[in-house]
């Protein structure tokens, strides 16, 4: 290989193997499907089978992804909190198609989610954050995030001056941060197997419901 690389990968794979095919995947309810299939990675993860990688793109086009955590979930959609004037949100308010992707390797399986985002209500959001450590509510005034700072001990000092300012009551909720939902219009369910004869489902939604679809791998 050539010599420009720092590392060269092409040796590392792994096989995959599974049952041949999954019963979840023969239901028509792309929502049951995932639910069924977030259960399993919670039981098999030994991390955050909750983190999904969110995708986004504002008005210059340009794609932009990062890990949030998933928060609930429903018919109406899948909901992560974060700070409305972060990239993500600056993106999200201009353009608010974004796609979501879940990744659980100890049972091969990958969940693509493509849809519309918005923002869940003041008064859902608020019942969040209420129910968030106070370490963590104070974080979220204290970051004016994806926004630079000097230094780390900037982020401390107004940290620090927070914990004095709330000794009393606990903060409110910063009317720049809360939940968003997005809202599906697209499933894909990928189970690995062997040879790279992975099984793909999609699921798109037409005025009469969804349809299902088997894709090449
Ligand atoms: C495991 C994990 C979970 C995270 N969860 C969240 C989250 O729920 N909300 C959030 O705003 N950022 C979360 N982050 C941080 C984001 O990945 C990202 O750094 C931050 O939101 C700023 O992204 P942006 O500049 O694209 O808006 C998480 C990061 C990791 C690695």
């Amino acid at each position: 290989m050539n010599s420009k690389w720092i590392e060269d990968l092409s040796a590392m794979r792994e096989s995959y193997s599974s049952s041949e095919m999954h019963e979840a995947v023969t239901s028509e309810d792309p929502f049951m499907i995932f639910h069924q299939w977030f259960s399993e990675a919670v039981k098999a993860s030994t991390g955050e089978a909750n983190a999904m990688t969110l995708a986004t793109a504002g008005k210059d086009g340009k794609p932009s992804a990062r890990i949030v955590l998933l928060k609930l979930y429903g018919t109406d959609g899948f909901v992560f909190f974060t700070n409305y004037q972060s990239k993500k949100g600056i993106q999200i308010e201009e353009n608010p198609s974004g796609a979501l992707c879940f990744w659980w390797p100890e049972v091969i399986r990958q969940v693509r989610i493509e849809g519309i985002i918005t923002r869940i209500s003041k008064q859902d959001s608020d019942e969040y954050f209420n129910s968030r450590p106070l370490g963590s509510k104070l974080g979220a005034h204290a970051s004016q995030q994806s926004k630079p700072v000097a230094s780390r001990r900037e982020l401390e000092d107004k940290m620090q001056q927070l914990s004095e300012q709330y000794q009393l009551s606990d903060p409110p909720r910063p009317d720049n941060w809360g939940g968003y939902i997005l809202n599906p219009e697209y499933f894909e369910f990928w189970q690995g197997q062997e040879n790279r004869l992975h099984d793909r489902f999609i699921f798109k939604k037409d005025t009469s419901g969804w349809k299902k679809y088997l894709l090449a791998p």
